[in-house]
C-alpha cells in the first residue's frame, strides 16, 4: 500500500469512527500525563537519589533522614541548641523507644541515635513510651525527658515517666514512672517558660481533664498541681506556646488513632484563666493530631509551626508528619490552613509556602 493510500484510509477511519478520534485523544492525553508526571517526580525523592539536600518539608509524605531511612520520631518534641534543631520522638522498632534527629534547616534531618530503649531500665522491658519531650535545665546542665508511660500493651498504667542525660544525643538514664499527685497521666507535653520555670501538662481522669503541673527546679518531678483545664472536656495531645504575652494551647479530642477537630485556647498566665476552646483547622485537623508548636524566630518575623502526627491506626509505621504554619488573625486567635509543603527560612523566620 502506498503512503497516500494509507493516509486516505486513516482519514476515512477518523471520519467514519468518531470513537477512533476519542480513543486517540485519550491515548495522547495519557502519554502526555505520564511525561508530566515523570518529570515532576517528587523533587525531594530526586534530591535524595542524587544525595543533594532537600529544599522543603512535604506534608503527609514519608519523611526520610539523610541516610534515606524513614524518620521515626512520632509524638515528637523539638528544641533548639546552638545551630541545631533537635527532633525527639517515639520509635517503636525492635527494642527502641525514643530516637533523636538533628537539623540545621528543619528540612534535612540527621539520625543521631536511639536515646531510650527497653534495655535502659528494667521498668522499660515491656513498656510503651509515647509523646516523649525534652527540655534543658541550665542549673543542673541536664536534658530532662518526660513521657507517657504504659506497660504491657494496654493503657491502664496511665503514668508519666522521667529520664535524664547530660548529652541530648546519648542514652538517657531512666529515673521513674509515676502518677503525678496520684493522677492518671496519659498524653502529655512540657513547656519551659522564659524565666526557666517548666511545666508538665497531661490528660488525667480517663482523659476527661487536662492537668497542668509546675515542675521542681531540676525538672525531674512535679512541684505543684496548678490547674485543671476544661474539666470533663475530654481533650488530649496538648501543646503549649507563648506568643508575646499570650499563652496558647492546642489540643485534640480523644478518638485514639483517628483524627478529629483540634481546638485552641489562650491565657495571659499559664495558670489561667484559660479561654474557652475554639476550633482550629478543619474537622480532622487535616488528618492529624497535635504534638508540638515550634516557634521560628528570625530577623524579619517569628513564625509558629503546628506539628502533628498523621497516624495510621492500622499500621503505625506508616504514620506521617504534618508541619503547618499557624496564623494569628488577632493577638488572641489562631488559624490553621492546609499547605502541601513548607520551606522554613531560619534566617528571616519566614515560612515560604508552596
Ligand atoms: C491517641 C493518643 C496517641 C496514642 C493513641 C493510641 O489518643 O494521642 O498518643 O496513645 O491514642 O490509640
Amino acid at each position: 500500500m502506498g503512503n497516500s493510500m494509507r493516509r486516505e484510509k486513516r482519514m476515512l477511519l477518523r471520519k467514519n469512527h468518531p470513537t477512533f478520534l476519542k480513543l486517540s485523544s485519550v491515548f495522547f492525553f495519557l502519554i502526555f500525563s505520564l511525561i508530566v508526571y515523570g518529570s515532576a517526580i517528587d523533587d525531594n525523592q530526586q534530591h535524595e537519589q542524587n544525595n543533594i539536600l532537600k529544599t522543603r518539608l512535604m506534608n503527609g509524605k514519608t519523611l526520610t533522614d539523610l541516610q534515606g531511612n524513614a524518620i521515626n520520631a512520632h509524638g515528637g518534641g523539638f528544641l533548639k541548641l546552638g545551630k541545631y534543631y533537635y527532633w525527639i520522638g517515639e520509635n517503636r522498632h525492635n527494642d527502641i523507644l525514643v530516637s533523636c534527629y538533628r537539623s540545621t534547616d528543619l528540612i534535612n534531618w540527621e539520625f543521631r541515635g536511639n536515646i531510650l530503649s527497653r534495655q535502659s531500665s528494667p521498668e522499660l522491658d515491656k513498656a510503651n513510651i509515647e509523646r516523649p519531650k525534652v527540655i534543658y535545665n541550665e542549673k543542673t546542665k541536664q536534658f530532662v525527658m518526660w513521657m507517657h508511660y504504659e506497660y504491657n500493651n494496654n493503657y491502664s498504667y496511665a503514668r508519666a515517666a522521667v529520664a535524664v542525660s547530660s548529652d541530648i544525643e546519648k542514652p538517657f538514664h531512666f529515673l521513674k514512672s509515676f502518677r503525678p499527685f496520684g493522677n492518671m497521666s496519659r498524653d502529655c507535653n512540657l513547656y519551659k517558660d522564659d524565666d526557666g520555670t517548666a511545666y508538665f501538662v497531661s490528660a488525667a481522669r480517663e482523659n476527661y481533664d487536662l492537668i497542668l503541673y509546675k515542675l521542681t527546679p531540676d525538672y525531674t518531678d512535679v512541684q505543684q498541681q496548678i490547674a485543671t483545664l476544661w474539666a470533663g472536656g475530654h481533650r488530649e495531645a496538648p501543646a503549649i506556646v507563648k506568643r508575646g504575652n499570650t499563652f496558647f494551647m492546642i489540643n485534640s479530642g480523644c478518638t485514639g488513632w483517628a483524627p478529629n477537630q483540634a481546638k485552641y485556647a489562650y491565657a495571659k498566665s499559664i495558670a489561667g484563666p484559660w479561654s474557652e476552646l475554639k476550633n482550629l483547622g478543619d474537622s480532622t485537623t487535616y488528618h492529624s493530631q497535635s504534638t508540638f508548636i515550634l516557634p521560628l524566630q528570625g530577623s524579619k518575623t517569628t513564625s509558629y509551626i503546628y506539628i502533628g502526627d498523621r497516624w495510621d491506626g492500622k499500621y503505625y509505621f506508616n504514620s506521617k508528619y504534618i508541619f503547618l504554619p499557624i496564623l494569628f488573625p488577632t493577638d488572641n486567635s489562631m488559624e490553621l490552613n492546609w499547605t502541601n509543603q513548607i520551606q522554613p527560612n531560619l534566617k528571616t523566620g519566614e515560612l515560604i509556602l508552596k
